[in-house]
């Protein structure tokens, strides 16, 4: 049985640790960055502004509020437990998450599940490829094996998405409507 001796105990990242900033081609100033306390307000926005679409695939509600609770645990992660990292937009020195992708560690300590989401209009700019690569590196990091993520089958987008990037499409024990996609935190640089 795996002991949390085999999890590096890694679980403060520094700004240099991790931290990327990069401009578009558009000239719109992107970092991607891990969240912290003081963007709660941001990200509540951020939740609120997405499509009911994006609402039923990410929360399975199509008019998902996040209570207090789920924004204080969602922006205060505990880096043993849940990385969180967001994509946030600088423009006249104010912050806008555009993207955000979490992981939970899971028992044994070898395998986390995520959770992404890019905001509808920022769909298609490297923001999802940024975002899983930033929680790869984190993951391996903490000595993570294996990332997986549970899909609505009717979620075509996501489903392509991960494939694109290698992951492998299972069908869950729920049933084929629900999908579990995995990947070897090694095979995704
Ligand atoms: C899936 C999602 C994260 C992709 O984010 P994104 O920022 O648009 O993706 P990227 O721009 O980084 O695309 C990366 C690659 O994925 C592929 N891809 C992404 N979306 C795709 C789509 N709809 N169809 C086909 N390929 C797609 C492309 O191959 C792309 O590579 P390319 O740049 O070489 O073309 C985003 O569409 C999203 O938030 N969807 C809803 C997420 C969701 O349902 N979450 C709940 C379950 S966790």
């Amino acid at each position: 049985m795996p002991t949390t001796a085999t999890l590096t105990k890694q679980t403060e990242f520094s700004e240099e640790q991790f931290s990327m900033q990069w401009v578009t081609a558009a000239g719109h100033a992107l970092k991607l960055r891990h969240i912290c306390k003081e963007d709660s307000f941001k990200f509540t926005s951020f939740i609120k502004n997405l499509s009911s679409i994006a609402h039923h695939f990410r929360f399975g509600s199509s008019n998902y509020k996040l209570s207090q609770v789920d924004i204080l645990n969602l922006c205060n992660p505990l880096p043993n437990e849940c990385i969180h990292l967001i994509i946030v937009l600088r423009e006249d020195d104010e912050e806008q998450i555009i993207g955000s992708a979490q992981y939970v560690i899971q028992s044994d300590r070898h395998r986390c599940e995520f959770s992404i989401i890019v905001a509808d209009d920022w769909k298609y700019h490297g923001l999802g490829l940024r975002l899983i690569n930033g929680l790869a590196k984190l993951g391996r990091v903490q000595g993570i094996k294996e990332m997986f993520g549970r899909i609505l089958s009717t979620n075509q987008e996501m489903i392509t998405f991960v494939q694109e990037l290698g992951f492998s499409i299972t069908d869950s024990a729920e049933g084929s409507w629900l999908k579990i996609a995995t990947i070897d935190l090694e095979s995704i640089r």
